[in-house]
């Protein structure tokens, strides 16, 4: 078993998609181990885009995750970073295939809904930002 972090988006909280998300992550067989409901600081996003500063969508970025609450979470299965951004489809809805995550709940590249670590060593700094005492 291996673990990544998912988050889901203030956009997809606001449009109360919250538990359709979390059904079709269960559904896919990943275990989900560790949750909360919280809304980041601007200090908290900014740290979590971190490796994002340089870029041009960063400052509008931090506004979006800061904008309500988001749910991170824990989730295992097998080939659990794989898997998962399979099942969330691409960082752009406009080019995510049919039955993703981001294709059905998507507005745009920014507000896509969730959020997935794209590789196990992000996953490990991830879970660790939100979840200190969980286990890798
Ligand atoms: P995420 O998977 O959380 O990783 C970085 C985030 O930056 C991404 O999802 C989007 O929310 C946002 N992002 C990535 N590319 C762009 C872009 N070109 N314009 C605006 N936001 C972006």
């Amino acid at each position: 078993m291996s673990k990544t972090l998912a988050i889901i988006k203030p956009d997809a909280v606001r449009k109360r998609v919250t538990g359709k998300i979390i059904d079709q992550i269960l559904d896919d067989g990943f275990n989900i181990i560790a949750m909360e409901m919280l809304r980041l600081n601007t200090e908290r996003a900014q740290a979590f885009y971190d490796v994002h500063k340089e870029r041009t969508f960063y400052d509008d970025l931090v506004e979006f995750m800061t904008s309500g609450p988001c749910v991170p979470m824990v989730i295992e299965k097998k080939k659990a970073v794989t898997d998962f951004r399979k099942l969330i489809g691409a960082t752009n809805p406009a080019e995510a295939i049919e039955g993703t995550i981001r294709k059905q709940f998507a507005d745009n590249v920014q507000n896509n809904a969730v959020h997935g670590s794209d590789s196990n060593e992000n996953a490990a700094k991830e879970i660790a930002f939100f979840f200190p005492s969980i286990e890798i």
